[in-house]
């Protein structure tokens, strides 16, 4: 290609935007793509490192696949994690969600074993624990029809989830401290501001409070995830991660396990209860693999179907809608020359309903998407996004959410309470916030299956 195509200037609107995580940012995305297309750019603001202002360059817009799956896998390299990120860090640290170059590479390659498939589906029985342990409940629920919020509930047993499976039996410590478990601050607390991040940094010094106690214990054996990010050793030097390293980490952990999961299941179950037809598919495929008893681990991958919802829960709710990268170097992707300092935005919430990507985008159809999580276009679905840095906890967020709709599914019928549950209906307005929720309650009727 001709350079001066490559510095032809992209197309977009002329005055510059304050983008953020928020309603009015995605509404701004979506107009930008059904004007200007899949590569497009936001003026800078000017600022020579302001959250809109790119450090003076303009911004980039991205929805074209093979851009996408170039910048993410072979060229990761290349480009480092971008704007909105430094927030990020004031919250977590130099954690791996954050982190960058060599630092994020050495911390990767430690800390992969604990997320590898046996030590995920060894998790199995703990996931199931703590969903049974929920059972009361929705009893309670299926008892006295009063519609259940599912989004709060989600929200409720991600956390304890989380917490089980960072701190394993040491979460009774949590439990019983005076005032009652500091966490629970995180799911009683729904708003995202300024107070929830300093209330949020007040739960430091407990991690911290909590890994010196199991290191002082000399407890080199639990399985959990403090047990095994205590085991990680480097692969060149052998040295284990410092206590500042091993908060950040488990920080990170567990905010990117718990709200990221908590939204797949009630997006998963508004779906549901919306098309009655695949629950219903869905409980004969429960009852079909499992019978009456829980899924073992083996039992897990035979779910097709279940999977297949999972992953069209992903597609129309990504939970991540959007995430940004910065170009290292000069660069050039879809034609266009890309400056280094380039600020990229990746929207995978509108890269999911790509008309051209996808038919009848906005439809749930669980057929769309194999249960391997793998679409047909690279590029077209990045829920997890994708390559070196693509999601660590991917394959715990599948078992959880799984089993999740096996234990509900093979219990109990999920029903509209109103129209926007209604059969075929739009579904509760969104919240895109850090990740994407439903602005109000997803109130649903659990009505217990006839056995
Ligand atoms: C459905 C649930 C989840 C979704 C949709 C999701 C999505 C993502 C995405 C999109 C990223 C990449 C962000 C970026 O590159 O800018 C990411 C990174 C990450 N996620 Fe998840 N996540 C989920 C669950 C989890 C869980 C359960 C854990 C831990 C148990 C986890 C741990 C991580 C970590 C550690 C990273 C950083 C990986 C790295 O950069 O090396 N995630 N996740």
């Amino acid at each position: 290609m001709a350079s001066n195509e490559l510095t032809a200037p992209l197309p977009g609107p002329s005055e510059p935007f304050a983008f953020d995580a928020n309603a009015a940012t995605l509404a701004f995305l979506q107009r930008g793509f059904a004007e200007y297309g899949d590569v497009w750019a936001i003026p800078p603001s000017g600022g020579e490192d302001s959250a809109t202002g790119g450090g003076g360059l303009p911004v980039w817009v991205l929805n074209e696949p093979e851009a996408i799956h170039e910048i993410l896998t072979r060229r990761q390299p290349r480009y480092g994690k971008g704007v909105g990120f430094e927030r990020v860090k004031m919250l977590l640290g130099d954690g791996l969600i954050v982190s960058d170059g060599a630092h994020w590479k050495k911390r990767r390659q430690m800390l992969q074993p604990a997320y590898a498939r046996p030590s995920i589906a060894a998790a199995t029985g703990l996931i199931r624990t703590c969903i049974e342990n929920r059972a009361e409940i929705w009893e309670r629920h299926a008892e006295s029809g009063e519609p259940l919020d599912v989004q709060d509930e989600a929200n409720r047993l991600g956390l304890r989830l989380i917490l089980r499976s960072v701190f394993g039996d040491d979460l009774e410590t949590l439990d019983a401290r005076e005032g009652g478990n500091p966490f629970h601050m995180i799911v009683d607390n729904p708003e995202r501001d300024l107070m929830f991040a300093m209330r949020f940094r007040q739960l430091w010094p407990v991690v911290r409070e909590l890994a010196e106690a199991r290191r002082a214990r000399g407890d080199q054996t639990a399985s959990d995830f403090l047990g095994r990010y205590m085991a990680a050793r480097d692969r060149g030097t052998g040295e284990a991660l410092d206590m500042e390293g091993l908060v950040d980490e488990l920080m990170t952990l567990l905010v990117a396990g718990h709200e990221t999961s908590a939204a797949t299941i009630a997006w998963a179950w508004s779906l549901l209860a919306r098309h009655p037809r695949v629950q219903a598919e869905l409980r004969a495929e429960i009852s079909g693999v499992c019978g009456e008893g829980a899924p073992a681990a083996e039992d897990l991958r035979r779910l097709d179907l279940s999977h297949r919802i999972v992953h069209e829960t992903l597609r129309l709710y990504p939970p991540v809608w959007m995430f940004t990268r910065r170009a290292l170097e000069d660069d050039e992707l879809a034609g266009h020359a890309v400056p280094a300092g380039t600020q990229i935005l990746l929207t995978p919430y509108i890269l999911h309903r790509h008309p051209r990507l996808w038919s009848d985008p906005g439809s749930f159809d669980p057929e769309r998407i194999p249960a391997s999580g793998i679409a047909s276009v690279r590029g077209a679905y990045i829920p997890f996004s994708s390559g070196p840095r693509r999601c660590a906890g991917d394959l715990f967020a599948l078992n959880v959410v799984v089993q999740h709709l096996a234990w509900v599914a093979g219990r109990y019928h999920l029903g509209p309470c109103d129209e926007t549950h209604a059969q075929g209906g739009s579904g509760p307005a969104l919240d895109p916030g850090v990740n994407l929720r439903a602005l109000d309650p997803i109130r649903l009727v659990v009505q217990r299956i006839p056995t």
